[in-house]
């Protein structure tokens, strides 16, 4: 079923777990995670940035998503991740999406609110939440020329309040598209984050958290955990080794199948990790 991000961030800090929000770029990768979510039980976010909109344009990207949404017997909630500007979002809101992210986190702070809020008032029209960005989670490739800004918790505090937004991604030591589990988060600033802000938070550049770091933000404030590489490199990698050990085979059905397998293994992987076994279905109902 399709559902808001409300919907599924509402019971995610007193039960004690998070949601994940994983990439996505076309039917194998958001079948296999709704697959994952269907076995657990459990809600899921399906996010897709600018990545995956350039590839397939968002008027068939989005209903392709709502429709797989739509289908299935969890709450799944159709995300636009790193929305750049008003027209994406608005394009995302047209085209189904249940759910946005606005993100102004490389402007001056004055033009970041400024920016976020004339878009919290159009998603808010549409009845979408919103998720929006404070300080900034870098990018681990230098050629991308994206550097982090650390958060500061008093600007996220201002920041939640002035904009309204329903959800807020804060940079507390992650960065985007690690390959390996080894980032550093700053447990102290989380602290000081929670303290002074109301609203669930976001943690992007997930990927790169260990194991036992996911555990403990899924019973912290961090209602939505993004995930993006480690479901691109599981995908990836089975693909690799079925051309390898098959070297005939040129049937993309065929080709895809192992690939599909190991997403849902990862996603389960995590899903377990965020604690969302404690999640109970019953709650959420269907988007009108
Ligand atoms: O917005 C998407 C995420 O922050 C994904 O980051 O690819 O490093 O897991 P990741
Ligand atoms: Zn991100």
């Amino acid at each position: 079923m399709l559902v808001k991000l409300n919907d599924v961030l509402q019971g995610t800090i007193a039960g004690g777990y998070a949601v994940p929000a994983f990439n996505v770029f076309g039917y194998e990768d958001a079948k296999s995670i709704i697959d994952a979510a269907e076995e657990m039980n459990a809600p899921v976010i399906i996010a897709t940035n600018k990545v995956a909109i350039s590839h397939m344009p968002i008027e068939i990207l989005g209903p392709l998503l709502v429709g797989i949404a739509e289908r299935a017997n969890v709450p799944v909630v159709v995300h636009l991740d790193h929305g750049k500007d008003y027209e994406t979002v608005a394009q995302a809101i047209r085209n189904g999406y249940s759910s946005v992210m606005y993100d102004g986190s490389s402007l001056p702070f004055e033009e970041n609110v400024a920016t976020t809020k004339e878009i919290v008032k159009l998603a808010h029209a549409f009845d979408i939440p919103i998720e929006a960005e404070i300080g900034s989670v870098g990018y681990s490739d230098p050629s991308l020329g994206i550097s982090g800004q650390l958060t500061d918790p008093s600007e996220a505090k201002e920041f939640a309040e002035r904009t309204g937004v329903d959800a807020l991604a804060v940079a507390v030591g992650t960065v985007h598209r690690m390959e390996n589990q080894s980032a550093e988060i700053q447990y102290d600033r989380i602290e000081e984050i929670q303290s002074l802000v109301k609203v669930p938070l976001v943690m992007h550049g997930s990927t790169g958290l260990p194991d036992e770091d996911l555990r403990r933000i899924a019973g912290m404030q961090f209602g939505k955990v993004n995930i993006g590489t480690a479901i691109r490199m599981s995908f990836g990698k089975t693909l690799r080794n079925e051309f390898n050990a098959k070297p005939q085979a040129f049937d993309r059905i065929e080709l895809f199948e192992k690939p599909m397998q190991a997403v849902k293994r990862e996603a389960i992987h995590k899903m377990k990790l965020l604690n969302l076994d404690k999640f109970k279905t019953e709650r959420y109902q269907l988007i009108n």
